[in-house]
């Protein structure tokens, strides 16, 4: 049983699906949780689920908001030892009818809102990690960046997402480099095929409200039945299936683990 008792985790985007299943598995093991989500509704109820949380609604893309989070987080919980880059969304297009808007979303969620949470986050965690080694005390604390196989593999219809989620590989592995001196293990999981509301069968009616606009969201029913029937295990995952992976990461049992990319998809690929 992995113990996160006294670790604080921030989980972006956990108000349902994969960020949700994140925050409960850490709470269970004894972290506190920073919920965060768009949607204040799910945010609120998944805290009053959720032991030992607090949640902070809000648009991960607004400039301001990432500080506001690591400001929230360090007031409430006074430290941040595990921070989960999940938020996001597909908005999918071929490339002759992606828009500029569009294709900015995809790095603004995926790319942009990472980067300014780390950003946010790393005045804390360096002074902190400076601290503790001057005390000749080595405490891991850890990144994980949720990626996809659209990145890894090139999702066709996906090129801002693809490029945002490949973009967030290239920000795992620059603050690897940057803060291995901060004990701090900065790793990817990319995801394959994960039972949520992003994969649901797209219909003319499946969209999802994003800032006040309907996003068609989904994946064509033959390429989920195509990309099942060809992959080993022949099944989409679960939301549980997905977070397991996630744990590890932010577990000691990956303290010598950084700068990597674990693929969780079944072994299925685009
Ligand atoms: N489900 C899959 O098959 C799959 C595959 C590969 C990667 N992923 C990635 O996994 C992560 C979680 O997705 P999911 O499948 O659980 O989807 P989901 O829609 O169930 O959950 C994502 C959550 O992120 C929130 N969110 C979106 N934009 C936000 C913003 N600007 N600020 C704050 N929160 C925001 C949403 O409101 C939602 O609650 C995403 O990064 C997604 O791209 C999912």
């Amino acid at each position: 049983m992995i113990d996160f008792k006294g670790k604080t985790a921030i989980v972006t985007g956990s108000g349902r699906g994969i960020g949700r299943a994140i925050a409960t598995k850490l709470a269970a093991a004894g972290a506190s949780v920073m919920i965060n989500d768009l949607d204040a509704a799910p945010c609120e109820e998944a805290s009053a689920a959720i032991p030992n949380s607090a949640a902070l609604a809000g648009d991960m893309t607004a400039p301001d908001f990432p500080q506001q989070l690591v400001d929230r987080t360090l007031e409430r919980f006074g430290s941040i030892d595990i921070i989960v880059n999940n938020a996001g969304y597909t908005w999918d297009n071929v490339i002759q009818k992606t828009t500029d808007e569009q294709f900015q979303a995809m790095l603004d969620i995926h790319l942009v809102a990472p980067f300014r949470l780390l950003r946010a986050a790393s005045g804390w965690l360096r002074e902190t990690a400076k601290k503790e080694n001057a005390e000749g005390r080595r405490v891991m604390r850890k990144v994980v960046n949720i990626t996809s196989i659209a990145a890894t593999d090139g999702g066709p219809g996906q090129s801002g997402y693809a490029s945002g989620k490949a973009g967030v590989i290239g920000l795992t592995r620059v603050l690897a480099k940057e803060w291995g001196r901060y004990n701090i293990n900065v790793n990817c999981v990319g995801f394959g095929l994960i039972e949520t509301r992003l994969i649901q069968p797209l219909t003319a009616d499946s969209k999802l409200e994003v800032k006040g606009r309907a996003i068609p969201v989904g994946v064509q029913q033959r390429v989920i039945d195509t990309m099942t029937a060809l992959s080993p295990l022949g099944r989409k995952g679960t939301v549980d299936e997905a977070a397991g992976p996630v744990l590890f990461f932010c577990s000691p049992l990956a303290d010598y683990i950084t700068g990597e990319v674990l693929i969780v998809s079944g072994g299925m690929h685009f």
